[in-house]
């Protein structure tokens, strides 16, 4: 996929220029053409909890990463109280395998705040969810779609690349998108919509779309137009943010330092032969950032889990 041109046009950041009238029709469209198409393992429930997890792993994790790690996390921190009992270093050593381990440190926090000033109930309403660590307002409005069933619409990155071809046949800011995909949700059918706009997403309308078999083919805007370039889902809200480069990065180092502390606590020799394998500036920039993440800690001479 070619980068934005230099001519791409500035992401709309107020309206979208759509008539009342055509919101009113992508809306019942909408209603009709989509469908939930994946059975994941975090829809076969409402317990808010399990939801809470899910949408944090699901922040920066792939869906099939993210299953099997939900289903052994969950099953060893099935509720609020289990996790906010636990020490951090089993909440760290259960998030193996999905990385940005910070989230790991996140849910457990949340889980000793929901006990601590909420009973144990996971709070129900943007202002309470908002106010718990790692908790943004995408993954705030998700928990309120999925595990309460509130009319609110998520919008990731794949919802935005949606909107912005299939509805708007141009590029949407933030706040444009989360107000057209408010305004495109039926009453009542929440969860169903906000989950079925993000199958399309993730089967359909990808970054190199597939747009035979779509079910927006005969309405996308932007395929009734021919696909004219530049992309519309280019400069759209958060879906041109490059990935850091995983090998030789700091995400990679911070992954093996944690790995070997999982094992046990990391003396002289483990760093010296980390010291090997990553060399000593990337293994000194790994360890003092998950020293200040709370991570880890320093003991006499080593680290171990915090
Ligand atoms: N990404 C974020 N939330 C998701 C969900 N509930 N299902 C699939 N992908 C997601």
């Amino acid at each position: 996929m070619p980068h934005p041109s230099a001519s791409a046009p500035t992401p709309t950041t107020s309206g979208t220029d759509l008539s009342a009238a055509q919101v009113a029709r992508w809306r019942r469209r909408l209603a009709q053409r989509l469908t939930v198409e994946r059975d994941l393992p975090w829809r076969r429930t409402r317990d808010p909890w399990l939801i809470l997890v899910a949408e944090v792993m699901l922040q920066q994790t792939q869906v099939a990463r993210v299953a099997p790690a939900f289903e052994r996390f969950t099953s060893q921190f099935p509720d609020v109280e289990t996790c906010a009992a636990a020490s951090r270093a089993d909440v760290v050593t259960a998030w193996a395998g999905l990385g940005y381990h910070r989230r790991a440190v996140a849910i457990h926090e949340s889980a000793k705040v929901i006990t601590a000033d909420h009973n144990g109930v996971v709070p129900s309403d943007l202002e309470g969810l908002l106010a718990l660590p790692g908790i943004g307002p995408y993954t705030a409005r998700a928990i309120l779609a999925f595990a309460f069933e509130d009319d609110v619409a998520v919008v990731d990155t794949n919802v935005a690349r949606v909107l912005a071809r299939a509805v708007v046949g141009a590029p949407l800011g933030a706040t444009a998108a989360q107000r057209l995909a408010d305004s495109l949700l039926t009453k009542g059918n929440g969860w169903a919509h906000n989950q079925s706009m993000l199958d399309l997403g993730a089967r359909w309308c990808t970054a190199t779309p597939t747009c035979a078999g779509c079910p927006l083919r005969r309405s996308c805007r932007w395929a009734r137009e021919g696909w004219p370039l530049p992309d519309p889902a280019w400069r759209t809200a958060g879906t041109s943010r490059p990935q850091e480069r995983f090998v030789g990065s700091n995400r990679e180092a911070r992954g093996l330092v944690l790995a070997r502390a999982r094992l046990g606590p990391i003396g002289p020799t483990e760093l010296a032969d980390l010291a090997v394998s990553l060399g000593d500036e990337r293994i000194t920039t790994a360890v003092a950032g998950l020293v200040a993440d709370g991570l880890l800690e320093r003991t006499r001479g080593g680290l171990r889990l915090a």
